[in-house]
């Protein structure tokens, strides 16, 4: 298997994409980590599969927002499973319910998602890129989202996050490319999850018809791409961004 002798870190794994992702690596033969709030859905999921395949992930429930936390996740995750080889910052949202019009936004909203969405990007990349480093091999995929493109109403602060982790991306990608550490950020569209199940058949509506391929993707569709760029094969691409969106955005 492809990844038989790799060591990856997924946040925000429990479930949706990340939890896609998780699942995808360890069909690839990983060893993977999980830091999440909640690790019941992922341990749901890792009960129909394989012994052996679920014995390769670590789930730890904590909080990425806490620099604590992240610490004592990293220094577990390697004691157990290894040195870290492959970083999927996965966990992010949208102020969701507490969103809208920037015009009647509020500062404390901002910094919630500015810390959810960018900070722990920086903060896990951080913890692992000099072990990476030292060892000549990494590969680091980073979530952003085709909204920060497109310019969403209602979802400045979300935007602005995720366009600051693609320009996260490219610098650390030129830090780290002289060292075999790529660094890759990935932008979904619209992607079945659990937000999404609650929006308004006419909000989803208006989605699909927004997007040329005419159907809203799948979690499984975004680890697919994420796969790739922690591969091997993905040697000589770096700073990239790569949207899975149906062509809602092109590049
Ligand atoms: N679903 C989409 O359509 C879509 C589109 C573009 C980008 N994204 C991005 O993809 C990523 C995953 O989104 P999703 O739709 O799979 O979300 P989700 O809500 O389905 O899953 C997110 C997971 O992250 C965990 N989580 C949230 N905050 C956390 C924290 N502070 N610490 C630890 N764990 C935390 C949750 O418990 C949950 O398991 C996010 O960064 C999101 O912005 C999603």
């Amino acid at each position: 298997m492809a990844f038989d002798q790799r060591v990856a870190v997924v946040t925000g794994g429990g479930q949706g994409i990340g939890a896609a992702t998780v699942l995808d690596f360890l069909e690839q033969g990983a060893r993977v980590a999980v830091l999440d709030l909640d690790c019941a859905p992922l341990r749901r999921q890792l009960d129909a599969l394989p012994r052996d395949a679920a014995a390769r992930c670590l789930c730890v429930a904590g909080d990425c927002t806490d620099a604590g936390v992240v610490a004592t996740f990293f220094d577990s995750a390697e004691a157990e499973l290894g040195p870290v080889d492959i970083l999927f910052n996965n966990v992010g949202q949208s102020a969701r319910e507490r969103g809208g019009l920037f015009t009647e936004s509020d500062e404390a909203v901002w910094r919630f998602v500015i810390e959810v969405s960018l900070l722990t990007t920086l903060r896990a990349s951080r913890r692992v890129a000099p072990g990476m480093k030292a060892r000549g091999f990494g590969r680091i995929v980073n979530m952003s989202t085709d909204a920060a493109f497109a310019g969403d109403v209602g979802l400045a602060d979300y935007a602005a996050a995720k366009m600051g982790v693609v320009g996260f991306t490219r610098s650390l990608a030129r830090e780290l490319a002289p060292h075999g550490v790529t660094v890759n950020a990935v932008c979904p569209g619209a992607i079945r999850t659990r937000a999404h199940d609650k929006l308004r058949p006419e909000v989803l509506e208006k989605i699909v018809a927004d997007t040329p391929a005419g159907f809203v993707g799948a979690p499984e569709d975004v680890a697919a791409t994420v796969r790739f760029l922690a591969s091997d094969e993905a040697r000589f691409i770096t700073g990239q961004t790569l949207l899975v969106d149906g062509g809602r955005w092109m590049l």
